[in-house]
């Protein structure tokens, strides 16, 4: 499998198990505090992150000078921000769903800018 094909699967599975804790968030599941539940993720993250720097560190030089690359890093901090709020350190449930909502936005516009390879997806194509 290629390392390519294998960073999509990791991003697949990083939406699936975000999606399923903010399912149990909304629905205050105490499955939400389980270590496997807590920890998984966790690899989950790393290997999508890890993937991804491997490709760009091979496919193109100085990756840092390609937009659309520091936007997806940028945006995968902010995901990552956004998803312990709403997962973990919201204080009151309104709070943990915007969050979790502003979450799927943004990874939504990650996915977005990986496919198109702009920065502002669809407006700067340079
Ligand atoms: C939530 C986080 C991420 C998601 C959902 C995601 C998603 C994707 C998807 C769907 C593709 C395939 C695009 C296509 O060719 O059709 C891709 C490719 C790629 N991603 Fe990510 N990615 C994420 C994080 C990252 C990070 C942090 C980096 C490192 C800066 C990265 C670097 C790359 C590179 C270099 C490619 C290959 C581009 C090419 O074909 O030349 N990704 N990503």
């Amino acid at each position: 499998m290629s390392l390519k094909a294998l960073h999509i699967v990791f991003a697949l599975l990083t939406f699936l198990s975000f999606s399923m804790r903010g399912a149990w968030m909304l629905m205050e599941s105490p499955l939400l505090k389980r270590k496997v539940v807590r920890i998984f993720p966790h690899i989950i993250d790393t290997c999508l992150l890890a993937s991804g720097l491997t490709m760009a560190l091979i496919y193109y030089e100085a990756f840092y000078t390609h937009a659309w690359l520091v936007a997806k890093l940028t945006a995968l901090v902010l995901y990552i921000a956004m998803g312990s709020i709403a997962l973990k350190y919201g204080k009151t449930k309104k709070i943990r769903m915007c969050s979790l909502i502003v979450s799927w936005l943004i990874f939504t516009y990650i996915v977005i800018v990986a496919r198109t390879q702009s920065p502002i997806p669809f407006i700067y194509t340079g």
